[in-house]
């Protein structure tokens, strides 16, 4: 794999803070190389400069640069119609319309790696995933940026909680046992959408990484494990 310097490059050249205020060029590079020369669709929620539709859209061109072969799919709340170009489709509204969610994915999907850098709002990220993650391609990767504002009361943010699902970070946890949803001993249990389908989630600073695929592989562990009495393993019932 070549050097995150060539995103972090990237990003410096078109004044974008994914590689400058921030350091995120160095996990994008990390998750992002493999789908480098693929023709895929990639979606990111957010384009930058808020009211003024001339302003942002750094990152839009450095995916363009970055991903030759991408089409490049970008939603924003404020009319940014001006940074429409070869290879970048612009849609306006707000990330937590399920609506306009499912326009762009019927007109630019699937997706094969969606970035969430919009609103921030910890409600807006959570609805957003749970709308877009069902559409994005198996093989995908789903991205969250910021979520350090998980923790800022004024975006929806608490404490840090082990029981909170209402913050991003606190509904991402929540969905780290079911990695391993076959392997826990409990009576009647149904899968999840997302315990079948997240193949693995990485926590990074402010960032999140959701890869999915089918979540289907058992333990060979389990032959050797006895299930405390009362207990099931829930796809094969002990007899
Ligand atoms: C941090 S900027 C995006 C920066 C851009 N991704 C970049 O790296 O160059 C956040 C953008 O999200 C937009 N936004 C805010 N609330 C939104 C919402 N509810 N739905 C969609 N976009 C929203 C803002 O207008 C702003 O332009």
């Amino acid at each position: 794999m070549s050097s995150p310097d060539v995103l972090t490059n990237l990003a410096r050249r078109h004044d974008c803070d994914k590689g400058t205020a921030h350091s995120y060029t160095r996990h994008y590079h990390k998750y992002f190389a493999p789908y480098r020369d693929r023709p895929i669709n990639f979606l990111e929620i957010g384009i930058g400069g808020y009211g003024d539709p001339h302003a942002g859209g750094s990152s839009l061109k450095v995916w363009r640069d970055y991903f030759p072969l991408a089409n490049i799919a970008a939603l924003d709340f404020f009319d940014k119609s001006p940074h429409a170009a070869d290879r970048i489709t612009i849609f306006q509204g707000d990330q937590s319309d399920p609506g306009i969610l499912h326009r762009m994915n019927e007109q630019c999907g699937p997706f094969d790696i969606i970035l969430d850098d919009g609103s921030h709002e910890n409600t807006h990220v959570i609805r957003s995933f749970e709308v877009l993650f069902p559409l994005l391609r198996p093989g995908g990767l789903y991205v969250i940026e910021d979520i350090q504002t998980a923790y800022w009361p004024g975006l929806g943010g608490a404490a840090p909680s082990d029981n909170d699902t209402s913050t991003s970070v606190g509904f991402f946890k929540s969905l780290v046992d079911g990695l391993n949803y076959k392997e826990i001993p409990r009576k009647g249990y149904v899968p999840t959408y997302y315990d079948e389908n997240i193949l693995s989630m990485t926590f990074a600073h402010n960032l999140i990484f959701i890869e999915k695929d089918s979540n289907q592989e058992e333990s060979n562990l389990l032959r050797d494990f006895d299930f405390p009495a009362g207990f099931e393993h829930y796809s094969k019932p002990r007899g």
